[in-house]
């Protein structure tokens, strides 16, 4: 394998303990011999991937949408003398499609505090540390919600937008970081684990639709070699990303048509009469 430029660094990767967050630790820890410092919050699948990976994984269990958080890992690290290259903002949370009108504000909070403020708190606390590596680097694992809204996201979309034009602004004023913006379509991850469970039949449909994690991993990997500052992955999402970009509003209307023709039980309560 040729080298790469995030050879050898130590990583910050939220998210760690399942989908594409485990899946980045288990390849940058195997295949490129990077130091992997994961967040999440469920010890076990934190403590499973410790014993997979060995000393090269180290974890620090908790909730990435609390601030002091944060502030104690920067501390907990500059007393360590532990220094880090690349932050990983990937931590994210899809509630059930429905309506606005049936979401609560409750719902709304806390997904902008785990899809957009998490990372506002990430990359304030861990950017002076960071800035000191010779391969800065922040990447943040927006969605193909944000170049696409998908009816019946009204929190998940606002979130992975915001994160997006944050990623976007604060690249402008960083021109000495390599700041990344990922927008991956859907991909069979346990994200999906709150929303309504369909027929076997419907599984097998969303199975056809969804990318392999595995596969979407490898080619993150492959365009963050590139140093790529704008990832789009996923067949899905490069085509949500192209026809958005010709016809932004038919598009939109062209996706939450099908979705309701599809009749798939996930998107129920987006098309309750
Ligand atoms: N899969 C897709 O179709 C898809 C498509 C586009 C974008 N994305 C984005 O990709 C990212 C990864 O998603 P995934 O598909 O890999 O989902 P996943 O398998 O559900 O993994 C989500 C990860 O985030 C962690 N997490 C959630 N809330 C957290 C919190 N408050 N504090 C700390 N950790 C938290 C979870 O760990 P704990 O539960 O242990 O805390 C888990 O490790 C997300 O930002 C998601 O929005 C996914």
């Amino acid at each position: 394998m040729s080298k790469k430029w995030y050879d050898n660094t130590t990583v910050i990767i939220t998210g760690a303990s399942s989908g594409f967050g485990k899946l980045l630790a288990q390849k940058l820890v195997k295949n490129h011999n990077c130091k992997v410092i994961g967040i999440a919050r469920t010890i076990s699948k934190l403590e499973d991937l410790k014993q997979e990976l060995g000393e090269n994984f180290s974890y620090y269990p908790f909730d990435v949408s609390d601030n002091s958080k944060w502030e104690e890992l920067y501390k907990t690290l500059t007393d360590n003398n532990i220094s880090v290259d690349i932050l990983i903002n990937n931590a994210g949370i899809l509630p059930p499609f429905k309506k606005f009108e049936n979401t609560t504000i409750e719902s709304v909070e806390k997904v902008m505090q785990t899809n957009f403020f998490a990372s506002i708190y990430a990359v304030k606390n861990m950017m002076p540390l960071i800035k000191k590596s010779p391969n800065r680097a922040i990447i943040n694992i927006s969605s193909s919600a944000a170049l696409s809204t998908v009816v019946g996201t009204v929190s998940y979309s606002a979130s992975k937008s915001a994160l997006k034009s944050f990623t976007e602004s604060l690249a402008l004023e960083n021109d000495d970081f390599y700041i990344s913006l990922v927008c991956p379509g859907f991909a069979k991850t346990e994200i999906f684990r709150s929303q309504k469970q369909g027929s076997e039949k419907e599984n097998l449909l969303l199975q056809k639709v969804c990318s392999n994690p595995e596969k979407i991993v490898n080619k993150l990997l492959k365009k963050l070699a590139k140093k790529k500052k704008r990832i789009v992955l996923g067949a899905d999402a490069k085509a949500m990303d192209f026809f958005t970009r010709l016809f932004p509003t038919l598009t939109l209307k062209a996706i939450k048509w099908v979705l309701k023709k599809s009749k798939v039980s996930l998107f129920d309560e987006v098309f309750l009469e």
